[in-house]
């Protein structure tokens, strides 16, 4: 279907989930709504969800995504497996915390391995980064977390990030608004582009 709206998930990673990353996140999502998009906003600590177990150390066929989300290990990264899935596009959003993404993020990313592992099953999506912090790290944090994204078998537009070091108030950071605006309106671009023409990039 041409006219089916292009979905985004995005998903906060920090913990303060009216801080400076939700603010800056709102401008990217506001732009893809703008621009004809469907939305969803996930705050990770709302539903914290337990530390990946490892399983793909012990055996890369026990790393699995139902393995990883069913039965007695049943957590809200079931639901988040079956939004990812869904989506054209997702923006990673966290604040800095000691030179890299926050916690919360970094566990999200670990739990989303089995989705790799099982077939690259989140190949061909798009992904942009929203990193704040005070002072130092934001493009360390954007690098963290483009490398494993990458592997996984996403697609950055250029210019995939929005980042603002040291606003107490994010929207009075001009520059990390255009920056939102602009990775808004490529994710739309790119994902755009990418459905047409429903490519499998890891397939040889
Ligand atoms: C545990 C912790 C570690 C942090 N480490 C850094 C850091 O390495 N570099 C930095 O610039 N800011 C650091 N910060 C500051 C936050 O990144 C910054 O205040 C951020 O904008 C908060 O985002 P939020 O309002 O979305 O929570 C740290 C904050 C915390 C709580």
């Amino acid at each position: 279907m041409s006219d089916e709206k292009l979905k985004f998930v995005a998903f906060n990673g920090s913990p303060r989930k009216e801080g400076r990353t939700a603010g800056l996140l709102s401008v990217v999502l506001e732009e893809l709504r703008g621009l004809g998009a469907e939305t969803r906003l996930i705050h990770l600590v709302d539903n914290p969800i337990r530390p990946c177990l490892g399983c793909f150390s012990n055996s890369p066929e026990e790393c699995e995504p139902r393995r990883c989300t069913e039965g007695e290990l049943e957590d809200a990264m079931k639901g988040y497996h079956q939004l990812l899935l869904y989506s054209d596009g997702v923006i990673f959003a966290t604040p800095v915390m000691w030179f890299g993404p926050s916690g919360l993020m970094k566990n999200f990313i670990d739990r989303m391995t089995s989705l790799e592992n099982a077939g690259k099953l989140l190949d061909g999506r798009v992904a942009g980064f929203v990193v704040t912090g005070d002072e130092d790290g934001a493009m360390q944090t954007v690098m963290q977390l483009m490398g494993p994204l990458s592997e996984m078998g996403f697609l950055f537009p250029p210019y995939p990030f929005a980042t603002s070091l040291g606003f107490k108030n994010v929207m009075e950071d001009r520059e990390a608004l255009e920056f939102a605006r602009r990775l808004g309106r490529n994710l739309y671009r790119l994902a755009g582009i990418l459905k047409k023409k429903d490519f499998n990039w890891w397939g040889m």
